[in-house]
């Protein structure tokens, strides 16, 4: 019983001004064909189907709850549960309501194991949908057995927006095999991410992760009391109305705000003793679409390795990444440029330097 708990409360700043905070990142098709619904929520919805899952669990904040029953009603996800967020307090919290939930749903009396939890970002890209699907079944067994699997990545740049994974020993839990987590840290600083690359023992944490929900909760408790009882205040009396799950505003806005990997995944496994973290290798052409550079590597490019959307009209021109909502966009003599134009803005900016737009967001930000 795998319950899938879609995270689709972050803000996507990093792709103004295509991702904006009306209509973040998550709820736009950056990737594969506009018209079949496949905005960056329903890929990571429909990567699911190769494995037989609960309905699902989505987390988003109570501004999009609209736009998300929408798309999963697009895709013919009937049942799916959302849980709405007041405010954002960060992933710890949000997988803390999820689990919550999921235990409320459980009943003890069966003697069954509580659900299995699998935490995906909401803006993730995979090219082999199937190959995650074996790696998640891969895991199950270790995460029936109390652990906390993660997913890890080869890394292949000193990238510092990531967490790091050391991977120990092997665990192995009947033919299921990963490793012990022997060190978590996230987002380093450029000089110990790149000693971690050179190293050769570190993964990059993909973001998604897999264990019971007494599992986490368990963990929680002990490294965040805080969070983990403002949140199971939170959703003590959950409102449910269509598919909405509502909960108590004022205990959820008193919740510390905090990621699951600050909060949890680095004191459980830095701490001195056995952590029951565990890695699972993946490799299914896995992007977090980070920035621009990012969604550029991900789309299709013409023979120029120019990725283009909308309609452009270019003249030696070369790793460009050019995308507009309406006006033609014409370009000469230049290369890696990114160009977007949306219906009330236009960004250009060097490709290796676009990820400074979150500045941009800031500072726009701070004006109204
Ligand atoms: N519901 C909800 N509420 N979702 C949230 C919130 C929140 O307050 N904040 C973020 N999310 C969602 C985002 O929409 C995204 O899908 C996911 O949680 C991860 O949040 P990010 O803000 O994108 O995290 P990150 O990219 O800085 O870092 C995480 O992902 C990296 C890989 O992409 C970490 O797990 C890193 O360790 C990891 O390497
Ligand atoms: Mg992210």
């Amino acid at each position: 019983n795998i319950l899938p708990v879609i995270m689709a409360g972050g803000s996507g700043t990093r792709l103004w001004p295509l991702s904006r905070k009306k209509y973040p990142k998550q709820f736009l098709a950056l990737t594969g064909n506009k018209n079949e619904h496949n905005t960056m929520l329903q890929q990571t919805i429909k990567r699911l189907d190769g494995l037989n899952t609960l309905p699902i669990s989505l987390i988003c904040n109570d501004d999009h709850r609209f736009i998300a029953a929408e798309q999963c009603r697009q895709i013919g996800q009937t049942q799916a549960s959302i849980i709405l967020e007041p405010v954002g307090r960060n992933t710890a919290p949000a997988i803390a309501l999820a689990a919550f939930n999921a235990m409320a749903k459980f009943n003890p009396q069966a003697q069954q194991d509580d659900a299995l939890l699998l935490v995906l970002a909401a803006d993730h890209d995979m090219k082999d949908s199937a190959e995650f699907c074996k790696v998640v079944k891969h895991a199950c067994p270790l995460a029936l057995d109390n652990k906390l699997v993660t997913f890890g990545i080869v890394p292949k740049t000193p990238e510092t927006g990531y967490g790091y994974i050391q991977q120990g020993e092997e665990v192995r839990v009947g033919a299921s095999t990963g490793r012990k987590v022997a060190k978590f840290v996230e987002k380093p600083d450029l000089e110990t991410a790149q000693t971690y690359l050179d190293s050769g023992v570190f993964f990059w944490n993909s973001g998604m992760f897999l264990f019971k929900a007494s599992t986490y909760l368990s963990e929680l408790e002990k490294h965040q009391p805080d969070i983990y009882n403002a949140c199971k205040l939170a959703i003590s009396k959950p409102t449910q109305d269509l598919d909405f799950v509502r909960i108590d505003s004022d205990a959820f806005k008193a919740c510390p705000d905090d990621s699951i990997d600050y909060a949890v995944m680095e004191p459980l496994c830095n701490a001195e003793g056995a952590s029951n973290a565990v890695v699972v290798p993946l490799d299914a052409g896995w992007s977090d679409v980070g920035g621009f550079a990012a969604l550029w590597d991900v789309k299709q490019k013409d023979d120029n390795r120019n990725a283009f959307e909308g309609e452009v009209l270019a003249t030696d021109t070369h790793n460009c990444l050019v995308m507009s909502e309406d006006k033609l966009v014409a370009t000469v003599g230049v290369d890696n440029l990114v160009i977007i134009n949306t219906k009330d803005s236009v960004l250009v900016a060097h490709k290796d330097k676009a990820q400074e737009v979150k500045a941009i967001v800031e500072q726009l930000k701070a004006q109204n």
